[in-house]
């Protein structure tokens, strides 16, 4: 069981924000009800899991699913990065000690390795899993053929099954309908959806042809990069348009953005961002909103063209990072 919205750590965490700032806007979330925590061994250069292992310091660890992943560079050599049984083994070392963590509750393949055999891989997850370091194993951002091959070996092999997939998903980035979705269904993985609110630009604090607001994620440099290809004009209009729609719900555009994630029934869990704790509850209220068929279909025809549904866009890269 995962708490239906989720708080995640990417960008913020010893990075954009502070460590008071993290902290409070961890206790923020679990005041809220969200018992799931996500994070990387990438992010922030390793800073963020410790940051998240010392804000989670002291509650009680069972009332807890803590999520990390292994695949993006953690140091300059060859075997810092991938999906390999030396990386994978010496990456949970290190989480687990970051995270201050016997165990983590799921862990994840951040993108597909071409580099290496996928029965590899799936064979030290599943050490892992026997070892008790990891309790259940998923991916990130994998397509639907990747999804497939990795359920076949596990059948086949006897191996723990992976449970879910991490992919982009926001009313702006649909790519996972056509695919993903119809094949984790049959096979029972739950999406736990990353950037629902579009990393800030679904609430519409961001104006067509104005400079971004101060302190935003689009100012700060390691996270403008991310954010800028969605900053067009077109995007950012078409977004405004959705203010009638939230508030006549009664809603904020983020309670919206999160709310039509979770409208999706594949989708498990939606990982929203914060660097500050009024966010984190404003967010919240998101959980239990039901958006009607006619809301659903006024939201599509105000984004029309820009909604990106190309199930061809989950790609990882072809060699290691
Ligand atoms: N698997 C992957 O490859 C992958 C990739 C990316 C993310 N993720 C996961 O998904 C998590 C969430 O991603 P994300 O941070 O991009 O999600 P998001 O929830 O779409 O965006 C979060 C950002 O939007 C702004 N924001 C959020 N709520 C707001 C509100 N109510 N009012 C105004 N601004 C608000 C904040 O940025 P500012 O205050 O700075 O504007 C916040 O940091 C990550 O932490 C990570 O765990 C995974």
């Amino acid at each position: 069981m995962v708490s239906e919205i989720s708080y995640g750590n990417w960008i913020t965490h010893g990075s954009q924000v502070e460590e008071d700032a993290a902290k409070e806007c961890v206790k923020a979330a679990l005041d809220e009800g969200i018992t799931t925590f996500d994070t990387a061994d990438v992010y922030a250069g390793t800073r963020a899991e410790e940051v998240l292992g010392r804000a989670l310091k002291g509650v009680r660890r069972e009332s807890l699913e803590i999520f990390t992943k292994v695949y993006w560079p953690t140091g300059p050599g060859p075997n810092d990065r991938g999906l390999s049984r030396k990386h994978i083994t010496e990456s949970i070392h290190g989480s687990l000690r970051r995270l201050q963590t016997d165990y983590v509750d799921l862990y994840q393949a951040h993108r597909f390795d071409h580099e290496t055999p996928l029965e590899e891989t799936l064979k030290t997850f599943d050490d892992l899993v026997r070892q008790g370091k990891v309790l259940y194993v998923g991916v990130s951002e994998w397509s639907a053929e990747q999804i497939a091959a990795a359920l076949k070996i596990a059948d086949e092999m006897g191996f723990d099954r992976l449970v879910s997939n991490q992919p982009q998903y926001s009313m702006l980035w649909r790519v996972i309908e056509a695919e993903v979705v119809p094949l984790c269904e049959k096979e029972g993985l739950g999406q736990i959806v990353w950037s629902p609110i579009a990393q800030g630009v679904l609430t519409g604090k961001y104006l067509p042809g104005q400079p971004p607001p101060a302190g935003s994620r689009a100012t700060d440099p390691s996270g403008s990069n991310f954010i800028s290809r969605m900053l067009t004009d077109d995007v950012l209009t078409r977004v405004q348009e959705l203010k009638p729609i939230a508030s006549d719900l009664g809603l904020t555009m983020a309670q919206l953005a999160v709310a039509w994630v979770l409208q999706n029934p594949n989708v498990s869990s939606a990982i929203v961002g914060a660097t500050r704790p009024e966010q984190v509850r404003d967010n919240v209220k998101a959980s239990g909103v039901k958006l009607d068929a006619e809301v659903m279909k006024k939201i599509d025809d105000v984004l029309g063209p820009i909604v990106e549904r190309d199930p061809a866009k989950t790609v990882s890269p072809p060699k290691r990072p």
